[in-house]
């Protein structure tokens, strides 16, 4: 729970202490035993006042989380623990409120931690600054030009696994509402030697091993790129791998930065080729090769790698090639050629290699600002943000060394102008008595390198312009002479004999005592490193690449603009630059961040206080705290001071209306203040002790939330009354509708109680009319019942007497009844007992018969023969009676119907009749003939003319003219023939002409043969020994067997007095000619649907199937 606590001072759960002004002792045990306590109980971050000192953890801090961000947002700077958010937030704040341009300055040596603390602070103002969709754009574009940035100028080295090996100075521009418009990036000296050579166990750029180890195999094709990191000289080998960096993803990171920075697609393309060309550059190798006038001059040994390099920049290779072997120098209308030799082909090489890298880098830097410019042309506060590389002291330091420490010493001159100098400059200003304190000055290191006549940079200046032979040591013997004197140089060779015998200066070294301590520089390579040259023929050479970005890095190299004016050194360059930006910085608002490295092997948890102790030294952080200490931590101009502080007195609240100091004074009396706590300037107050400030702000705070709460209350009141002013109308208009609508439903209530009241009056009384009345009728009516019940009482009695009377007359009259009965019988029973038995036998069997008869005339059914009805039999014993009864009434009507008939019909009948008797029940056809009417002239043999000569030939009766179909014995087909039955013969003529075939008198036909099936096949048996009979039986078949077998049985009958014999069976022989065939018929074939098929089986079987 202590935890969740708001802290409101930097005293609250403080380790240590931290602001190191509130140090007791003050010496510098104290100091780094301060120092290492926090930073064991991981408080890195310590003050000065308000100087923020940072020791590098190591390790990531759950301390620059969102929450922190939120946490430390508009908080007062010693509100709460010290941070480098809460310098970011006063910075931010000072700039947006106060409309002061800020400016942080981040020192400290390699590996301390600057570039961490300065993205540290970017992400912090990003945070907490304006946001919205424009906005976000720009500080993202803003923050990932830092992986780029970093990609291409960071390398690890022995000190710093990601060491800045540039300078950087970034101004972010705010507008007036302290939102991000946009940035300036400014460089200084990429340290360019380390593309061509690194020391041992240190890396090249990191750019290229994210290019060989994140690059697609595509794409490193296209740059004509190997992955492997052996195959490039300039890559250092012992250390190419990095613990805890992934190259590869590295490279995407970037590639991902440049194109939310805003590098197009062929720009981020022409940036990685020049990577790759450089590269390349140093895979080119030398040989030596003579020439005829003796001098040596340098081939190429490989021209593979030169012939890559050319296609990937588009430079002519023989261009190239040529400027690797020749150098040309231009004096004035003069040009002399010269051949280079395999050393200076190599120095050629390295030199392009570099130029090319570090102009590159700056391009980069220019395209950056060109993306990140801010668009408008408002007025902008600027807050710059300074990460340059720190005091660097090696074992062997050259130009470069001395360059960085050059700029060191100016970062912290200014440090020194701007808090110890103008600290003591404005004690006198405002007329403060001031204790001096002694400090070290180093304006004369500073001005023992810069000085223009007599300064380190202006020597070496001058000798590298100088003509004639120029050499490093020239350079060093002219320093010697001109500085020999100075306090802070020192030489072994110079005139001055205190160094003489000195064995740790080198007579190639001289040693400068910075502010920070003593450095040794090598003088090797000081000439070459400040002269930076290229020759002018691999610049005109690059020129003329046909690759726009290669063409733009060395504008010098167009012939038309040939500048024989030699460049600026590199020196006076950097002279320029760093002159520029303490310029800048001058103007801004310092904020300081002073970064201490708590051991050398980049571990966390390791606190090595001799090396602590030396950067406390040379940062002179101890006479930082001292100057603190003597003079007053916090200032402030009157009017700003009462303002913030009116509140706290009734005199200067709410308005003070005379001079400003005279209300900070009468404020200061009024809460009590020691004395000693505060001096009054001209213009400011003074306050010596942060605490009395905590405490006038934690005053402040009070009054305020008191003035809060005021201010709230009158709202409150007010709101509430007004509130309750509204609700006191509501409720009256409310009550008064209310107490309307109560008074209407009272008066309803009343009014419909008297009515029912009343209702139950009325009711009530004539409820008791109605009793009296009800009484009234009840009394007469009693009276009447009284009187009917005793009149009907009377008459009962009466009733009963008359009943009783007339029941004995009754009895008397069936006595006198029975007794005459009695006498009767007595005197007539010898007449009765004989006959009467039978008569009543037979008086009820006539009466059941009459009645018998007389139901059934009334129940007698049709005449129709076949109406089956018949009454029931309604007695037993009448049974055979009514059935005889039944047959004749039936017999009758029979006979009634017959007698209808005319002869004609009456012969149809008996033709039936004897059809019947001859095929029921034996033959199948018969059933279907008994409806057919019997026509017998089927063919109209004497109307068709067709049949005239058939007509002509039978002269008898014709009782049958039909086509029947006469089977062929010999294999049981039909053929058609007419059939005749006349009344003598049987005759059987051709169909088509009529012509008589057989004809055989009625006498010889002795049997007529058929199935008992459902087919017209029959035969014609003919007498055996008879003229017709020679050719044997017919065997025919018809549609009318049925009605040709009945007439030719009656008419055989007729004529010859002989019943024809007919045979029905399915199985009959017929004599044909001498053999008898037997005509079998079968049941059940369907093959020929259902017409009867004949077949012949064999000689003497012939099957007829029937369906
Ligand atoms: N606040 C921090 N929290 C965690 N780790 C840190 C912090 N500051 C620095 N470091 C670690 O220390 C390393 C070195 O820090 P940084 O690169 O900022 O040093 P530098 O002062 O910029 O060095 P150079 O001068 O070489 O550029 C970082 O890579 C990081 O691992
Ligand atoms: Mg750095």
């Amino acid at each position: 729970m202590a935890k969740m606590e708001v802290k409101t001072s930097l005293l609250d759960d403080m380790i240590g202490v931290g602001d190191m002004v509130l140090l007791e002792p003050l010496n510098e045990d104290s100091f780094i035993n301060n120092l290492k306590k926090r930073f064991d109980h991981n408080e890195v971050y310590t003050y000065i006042g308000s100087v923020v000192i940072s020791i590098n953890p190591y390790r990531s801090l759950p301390i620059y989380t969102p929450e922190k961000v939120e946490e430390y947002r508009n908080r007062n700077f010693y509100e709460l623990s010290p941070h480098i958010f809460a310098l970011s937030d006063e910075a931010y704040r000072s700039l947006r409120d106060q409309d002061k341009d800020q400016c942080i300055l981040i020192t400290g040596e390699s590996g301390a931690g600057k570039t961490e603390a300065s993205k540290l602070v970017m992400s912090y103002v990003a945070a907490v600054c304006g946001k919205g969709a424009e906005v976000n754009q720009v500080k993202e574009q803003l923050l990932q030009s830092n992986p780029v940035l970093e990609a291409f100028g960071n390398a690890k080295t022995v000190r710093n696994d990601n060491s800045s090996r540039f300078g950087k100075y970034m101004d972010i521009e705010f507008d007036f509402k302290g939102d991000p418009l946009g940035g300036v990036i400014s460089n200084y000296l990429l340290e360019k030697s380390r593309v061509v050579k690194q020391p041992r166990g240190e890396r090249n750029f990191h750019i290229f091993y994210q290019i060989l180890s994140g690059a697609s195999e595509e794409f490193l094709c296209k740059l004509k790129l190997e992955r492997d990191f052996s195959r490039y000289n300039y890559l250092g080998l012992d250390s190419a791998r990095v613990n805890g960096v992934d190259d590869a993803s590295n490279f995407r990171t970037v590639r991902n930065a440049m194109q939310i920075v805003g590098f197009m697609d062929h720009e981020t393309q022409s940036v990685f080729e020049v990577v790759a060309a450089v590269l390349k550059l140093g895979n080119i190798e030398f040989k030596p090769e003579s020439r005829a006038n003796g001098l040596d001059e340098s081939k190429i040994k490989d021209k593979n790698e030169l012939k890559e390099i050319c296609e990937l920049t588009g430079i002519d290779q023989s261009v190239l090639e040529r400027a690797f072997s020749f150098r040309t120098v231009e004096a004035k209308q003069e040009k002399v050629s010269t051949t280079l030799n395999v050393a200076q082909a190599y120095y050629a090489r390295d030199a392009l290699a570099k130029n090319l890298y570090s102009r590159l880098f700056s391009w980069l830097v220019t395209r950056i600002n060109e993306s990140i410019k801010a668009q408008t042309k408002v007025r902008k506060k600027v807050m710059g943000v300074l990460d340059i590389y720190g005091f660097e002291i090696f074992e062997d330091n050259s130009f470069e060394q001395f360059i960085i420490n050059y700029c060191n010493e100016k970062l912290q001159q200014i440090f020194i102008e701007l808090t110890l100098k103008e600290e003591q400059e404005e004690y006198i200003r405002e007329g403060i008595e001031w204790t001096h304190i002694e400090y070290f000055n180093n304006a004369i290191i500073c001005d023992l390198i810069e000085n223009n006549q007599t300064g380190i940079l202006a020597m070496l200046d001058e000798e590298c312009l100088r003509p004639g032979t120029v050499t490093d040591d020239t350079f060093l013997e002219k320093l010697n002479q001109v500085c020999a004197t100075h306090q802070h140089f020192e030489s072994r060779m110079s005139k001055c004999s205190r160094f003489l015998n000195d064995t740790s200066l080198p007579h190639s070294c001289f040693r400068i005592q910075h502010y920070a301590g003593k450095v040794m520089y090598q003088v090797e390579g000081f000439v070459d490193k400040n002269n930076d040259l290229l020759y002018r023929d691999l610049s005109q050479a690059m020129w003329k690449a046909n690759h726009s970005l290669i063409k733009a890095l060395f504008p010098e190299g167009n012939p038309a603009k040939i500048n024989l004016k030699r460049p600026p050194t590199a020196g006076s360059q950097f002279k320029a630059s760093v002159a520029t930006l303490m310029k800048n910085l001058q103007t801004k608002n310092p904020n300081y961040i002073r970064c201490i490295k708590p051991n050398d092997k980049k571990a966390a948890h390791i606190f090595n206080e001799a090396l602590v102790c030396h950067q406390i030294r040379y940062l002179g952080l101890l006479e930082n705290v001292r100057v603190r200490r003597a003079g007053y931590a916090f200032r402030q101009p009157y009017e700003p001071c009462l303002e913030r502080y009116k509140m706290l007195c009734k005199q200067t609240w709410p308005h003070w209306r005379g001079p400003a100091r005279a209300g900070v004074e009468v404020l200061f009396n009024e809460l009590g203040i020691p004395e000693e706590e505060f001096s009054f300037g001209r213009s400011k107050i003074f306050i010596r002790n942060p605490r009395t400030l905590f405490k006038l702000e934690d005053l402040r705070k009070q009054r305020l939330e008191d003035l809060a709460t005021l201010i709230e209350k009158i709202y409150r009141g007010w709101k509430c009354r007004t509130h309750f002013l509204l609700m006191k109308k509501c409720q009256i208009v409310i009550a008064s509708w209310y107490r309307r609508y109560s008074q209407q439903k009272k008066y309803q209530k009343i009014k419909s109680s008297a009515i029912t009241v009343q209702s139950y009056i009325r009711g009530w009384k004539a409820r008791k009319l109605l009793r009296e009345l009800k009484h009234l009728k009840r009394c007469n009516e009693a009276a009447t019942v009284i009187a009917a019940y005793w009149h009907g009482t009377q008459a009962r009695r009466e009733l009963k007497r008359l009943k009783e009377e007339a029941r004995r007359k009754h009895a008397v009259a069936v006595i006198w009844a029975y007794w005459l009965g009695l006498k009767v019988r007595r005197e007539y029973r010898k007449f009765f007992r004989a006959n009467a038995g039978r008569k009543i036998y037979e008086f009820t069997l006539q009466r059941l018969m009459q009645k018998y008869f007389l139901e059934m005339k009334n129940k007698m059914p049709s005449l129709s023969p076949i109406d089956k009805n018949w009454p029931a039999r309604p007695y037993l014993f009448l049974d055979s009676t009514h059935k005889e009864l039944k047959r004749i009434f039936h017999l009758w009507r029979c006979k009634k119907y017959r007698d209808q008939f005319t002869d004609q019909q009456k012969l149809i009948y008996e033709e039936k009749l004897e059809a019947s008797e001859l095929f029921k029940d034996k033959k199948a056809l018969y059933p279907a003939s008994v409806g057919q009417p019997f026509q017998g002239a089927y063919l109209e043999i004497s109307e068709n003319p067709k049949y005239k000569k058939l007509k002509d030939a039978v002269d008898e009766k014709i009782i049958i003219a039909e086509v029947v179909n006469k089977i062929n014995r010999a294999n049981g087909k039909a053929a058609s023939r007419i059939f005749l039955l006349t009344k003598n013969n049987v005759l059987l003529a051709d169909q088509k002409s009529g012509t008589i075939k057989s004809e055989v008198p009625l006498g010889d036909v002795t049997k007529v043969s058929m199935s008992s099936q459902n087919d017209g096949f029959f035969a014609v048996h003919l007498k055996e020994g008879s003229e017709a009979a020679s050719k044997g039986d017919f065997l025919l078949s018809s549609d009318h067997l049925i009605e040709m077998a009945t007439k030719l049985y009656r008419t055989t009958l007729s004529q010859t007095k002989q019943k024809l014999n007919i045979e029905i069976s399915d199985e009959f022989l017929v004599q044909f000619k001498q053999d008898k065939v037997c005509v079998k018929f079968i049941q059940g074939s369907q093959k020929n649907g259902n017409i009867p098929t004949c077949k012949r089986k064999n000689n003497r079987l012939l099957e007829v199937a029937v369906p």
